[in-house]
């Protein structure tokens, strides 16, 4: 900690002193503190200069991004030390409390979850019952909805370069903000859809940073013969490191898959609440 920061540090308790020169992290963001930052590599070296110049205190928000600023915090800083040469220990600012930001090493009292939809379809069921997982959320479990997975590019590996395409960085700092992801994929030719592979394949990579390694995901595959599509999503979440949830996931048995019959059918609420629950009580993942 450098003792030369002006007004030195302030002792908040027996285990956590700060300086009082803070960083505020909403100015990493897009404009409004929505979307990722203008340029990326410049947002995670003024990081690294922040932690360099002693400052061991972060004002930060998930509602910053919403879920990138800290994504971004994590992957300049993690993993986060104190004392000399010790890197800043985020704290999120939400309501006007104090609570630990999801990047720190220590669970969140909050729990994070991002939804993917594997449909691109305007009326798509499989993302209206992703939107119920909104509802459904429990006390101190927080859900999102990811953008629609056509504003990614087809996977290219001569893409994958330091600077990634713009959408795939936001998803995966996206994905790194929070502690649990739902994905929901309608059942195509027995298999799961061609956009979430894209997205699993996008997230899947940098090998040694992949921002799925061991987190809980739990996969809801809509369709009237869903188990060919099920096997596959778990060989694929495996395979990428993430730890797929076994989660039962009924076979929906209706009849026509239609929204009338979605909004309609207490199975389905359950089923979400359910998953939304097995993911609120998954362990928390260690990042880094
Ligand atoms: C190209 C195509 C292939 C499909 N293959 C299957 C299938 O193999 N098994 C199945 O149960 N449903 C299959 N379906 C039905 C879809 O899974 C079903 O319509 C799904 O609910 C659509 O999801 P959405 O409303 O979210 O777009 C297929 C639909 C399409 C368009």
């Amino acid at each position: 900690m450098n003792a030369k920061l002006p007004g030195g540090t302030l002792r908040l308790s027996d285990t956590l002193t700060l300086t009082r020169v803070g960083f505020g992290a909403l100015q990493l963001a897009g404009p409004m503190a929505h979307g990722p930052p203008r340029d990326r590599d410049e947002a995670l070296a003024v990081l690294r200069d922040v932690a360099d110049a002693g400052i061991t205190h972060l004002d930060t928000s998930d509602y910053y991004g919403p879920h990138l600023v800290n994504g971004l915090i994590r992957e300049a800083l993690h993993p986060y030390r104190d004392g000399p040469g010790g890197r800043p220990r985020p704290r999120s600012r939400q309501r006007g409390l104090r609570e630990e930001a999801h990047t720190m090493s220590t669970p969140s009292p909050v729990h994070r979850t991002l939804v993917l939809s594997g449909s691109l379809r305007h009326a798509s069921v499989t993302t209206l019952i992703a939107r119920t997982a909104l509802a459904q959320a429990g006390p101190g479990h927080e859900v999102t909805l990811a953008a629609r997975l056509d504003g990614l590019p087809l996977f290219n590996e001569d893409l994958d370069t330091d600077r990634p395409p713009p959408q795939v960085a936001a998803l995966r700092a996206q994905v790194g903000g929070v502690d649990s992801l739902f994905v929901l994929t309608p059942v195509y030719n027995a298999g799961i859809s061609a956009a979430l592979k894209n997205a699993i394949d996008w997230l899947s990579r940098p090998r040694d940073h992949c921002e799925l390694a061991a987190k809980p995901v739990a996969g809801l595959v809509v369709g009237y013969h869903s188990q060919g599509a099920e096997h596959q999503l778990n060989t694929i979440l495996r395979a990428t490191g993430a730890t797929p949830l076994t989660v039962p996931l009924p076979m929906l048995g209706l009849r026509t898959i239609d929204q009338r019959d979605i909004t309609g059918d207490p199975r389905v609420h359950r089923t979400v609440r359910d998953t939304l629950d097995v993911l609120r009580r998954a362990p928390a993942h260690a990042p880094g």
